[in-house]
């Protein structure tokens, strides 16, 4: 069966998150279609789709496929549809709803330099028209000019999901996909878990919730009540999202305020969620000092944000910067060195390290990585080889690792997947088995 994903804003990071989400889940899947908004995959099984959005921080809908057309050449995806919608067929796509409908109309496509603005409201005029024939109250929701497709707050606001549909066209050159959305990201709890909790501290730097659960599940499959540590908790982001997937929450760090921060924010989001007590534990502690307050720990993964340095209000100068690339490569080379005695061959650390903006697609980075392949630790490619040669938008660095910038930021996390030990060949995914079906990227 087909689904579609669409992607957040740094979509190579919400990508990756995404087909390391299928592997941990034992689930197959192609890549039939990809763009920086949308990917089209074939599973291998059904999906619990809000089971699943609720754990990717990075996918903004999931969508059921339902109809695949060939396209003969440029046509508009109202031409390729013009008798594919009769009352019957909206039925099919439409929530049963006895009150006025609310539907919607978003059209991806597959090959961002081609927009179909007109199109969305041709199509919604062409479904609005048959229902109201059958005299069925309905009204169309449109995207907001200048986007072409309804954002997760649009669906939301208007509970089109539950009084209608939102149906989604991607369209390439060569197929036009037809499908309903199952489910759209829970804009306002990703909020809640951020902007409510009681102790948060803007200077530190707090990751959104969004990107810890995004690390999180870069870390591969971990086991129901696994231990997750970050021992750079700061505020605790990592913890607490880390508790709400279902996983054990270590927290440390050096300094004792961060340690009643994070007390506080996770006793806060422990009664929020109802998370059992005894999930989490904290302890003020260097990072390369664990073992010592607590010997004989066993982690499952290591997922943290690290400190980033000296805290900067603008871009710092190079020599700045060079000189906190020598002191963070120090550091971790102690930190990466005790974290070998307590995580087992084949576990995962997550790392984020501080990314300068040097032009608009240009970061300044820690020159090497010998602090952690010194140690025995492998950079794993956060996306299969192959996929990030064909899509060739896919922004994975040339050392296997992903940035994940903000605007409003003087600094990026360069997000790395550390592979502790020796690497033992997993099952590969089918990747493109049917390329007769699959677009060139190029095309798209
Ligand atoms: C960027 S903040 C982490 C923020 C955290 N991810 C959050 O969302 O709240 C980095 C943290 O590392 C801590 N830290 C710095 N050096 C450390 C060290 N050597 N050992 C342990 N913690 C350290 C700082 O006190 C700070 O709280």
């Amino acid at each position: 069966m087909q689904y579609a994903f669409v992607l957040g804003r740094v979509y190579t990071l919400s990508l990756a998150e995404l087909l390391q989400v299928l592997i941990s889940k034992g689930i197959k899947y192609q890549v039939k279609a990809c763009s920086p908004e949308v990917v089209v995959l074939e599973l291998d099984q059904q999906i619990k789709a809000e089971e699943f959005q609720a754990h990717l921080g990075g996918v903004i809908k999931i969508i059921r496929l339902i109809d695949t057309f060939q396209k003969k050449g440029k046509e508009y995806p109202s031409q390729v549809l013009t008798n594919y919608f009769t009352y019957k067929q909206i039925k099919g796509y439409f929530h049963d709803y006895t009150g006025k409908k609310q539907f919607g109309v978003s059209i991806y496509s597959l090959d961002p330099s081609i927009r179909f603005r007109e199109e969305v409201g041709r199509i919604a005029f062409l479904i609005k028209k048959i229902l109201q024939d059958q005299a069925q109250s309905v009204r169309a929701v449109l995207p907001q000019f200048p986007s072409q497709a309804l954002s997760s707050v649009q669906v939301t606001e208007n509970q089109i999901l539950n009084k209608g549909a939102e149906i989604v066209i991607i369209s390439g050159n060569q197929r036009l996909f037809v499908g309903k959305t199952l489910v759209v990201q829970n804009y306002e709890d990703y909020g809640r878990r951020d902007y409510q909790r009681p102790s948060r501290d803007e200077k530190v730097g707090m990751i959104p919730p969004k990107v810890a659960q995004i690390m999180i599940n870069l870390a591969g499959p971990l086991k129901p009540l696994g231990q997750i540590l970050d021992p750079f908790c700061g505020s605790g982001t990592i913890l607490q999202e880390a508790m709400l997937m279902g996983y054990k929450a270590l927290g440390s760090d050096l300094e004792q305020k961060m340690i009643e921060n994070s007390e506080k924010n996770l006793e806060w989001f422990r009664n929020r969620y109802h998370v059992s007590p005894g999930r989490y534990k904290l302890f003020k502690s260097h990072a390369a000092e664990i073992s010592m307050q607590i010997p004989n720990l066993k982690i499952a993964a290591i997922v943290t944000e690290g400190t980033l340095g000296p805290i900067y209000g603008k871009m710092p100068k190079k020599p700045e910067m060079q000189n906190n690339f020598k002191n963070l490569s120090k550091l971790y080379d102690q930190v990466f060195k005790e974290f070998k005695k307590f995580l087992t061959e084949g576990s995962r650390v997550i790392l984020c390290l501080p990314a300068y903006r040097v032009s608009a697609s240009a970061y300044e980075q820690m020159p090497d990585l010998d602090f952690a392949e010194q140690n025995g630790y492998t950079v794993l490619d956060p996306l299969p080889k192959d996929l990030s040669t064909k899509y060739k938008f896919l922004r994975v660095t040339p050392r296997k690792s992903i940035i994940y910038d903000r605007k409003d930021q003087v600094v990026a996390r360069e997000i790395i997947v550390f592979h502790y030990g020796e690497i033992i060949k997993t099952e590969p995914v089918i990747e493109d088995a049917n390329a007769s079906e699959t677009e060139s990227a190029d095309k798209e």
